[in-house]
């Protein structure tokens, strides 16, 4: 969602990073570059080749620690999920030395009027129903599509019709 919010709004150079070689059709129809989770590094310098100006970081632990010495002078990450752990290392160095800051997102104590300008903006001016991945299934189907969240293969979103 993110991707297809910044492709929308007229953002460009906008890297995907993915893990998985059937990610690289959608992020490459959003993106301008796409990044394989090997590619990242590892977080062995305190400061790295600056390489991001903004890192939507949806994954926590290791991926987002890697992340934080890549951004560049000025830059910023936001940081909203731990899918891929919660422990965050870093130095001071990135902070004090090239001025970056860290956004820390909540989506659930959200009072219902700022919800209520994100809704508008998803259904409006964002408006990205055209770049969804959206599938329908059958009941019948749903154990199928809950083994394929399980076993990672799952992209997009998936409508019952009941
Ligand atoms: N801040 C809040 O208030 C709030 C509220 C709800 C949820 N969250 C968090 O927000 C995040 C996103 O939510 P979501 O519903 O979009 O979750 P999701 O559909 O499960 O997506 C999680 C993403 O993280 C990736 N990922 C998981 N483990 C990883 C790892 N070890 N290394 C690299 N990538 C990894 C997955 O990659 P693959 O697609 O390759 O599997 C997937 O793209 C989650 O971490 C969730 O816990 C935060």
């Amino acid at each position: 969602m993110a991707l297809q919010i910044l492709s929308k709004i007229g953002y460009k150079n906008i890297a995907a990073l993915v893990r998985k070689e059937h990610q690289i059709e959608v992020a490459i129809s959003l993106a301008t570059d796409v990044i394989f989770v090997n590619e990242l590094g590892v977080q062995n310098k305190p400061l790295n080749k600056q390489k991001f100006d903004f890192v939507l970081d949806t994954v926590g632990g290791e991926i987002a620690s890697v992340l934080i010495p890549q951004i560049s002078y000025g830059g910023c990450m936001s940081m909203c999920g731990n899918a891929g752990g919660i422990k965050l290392t870093s130095t001071v160095l990135p902070f004090i030395l090239r001025g970056i800051n860290l956004l820390g997102i909540d989506s659930v104590n959200v009072p219902i009027k700022d919800r209520g300008y994100i809704w508008e903006k998803i259904a409006n001016e964002w408006n990205i129903s055209q770049t969804t991945l959206i599938s329908e299934i059958s009941l019948e189907e749903l154990p199928q599509t809950i083994e394929a969240i399980k076993n990672g293969h799952h992209s997009g979103r998936t409508i019952i019709k009941y």
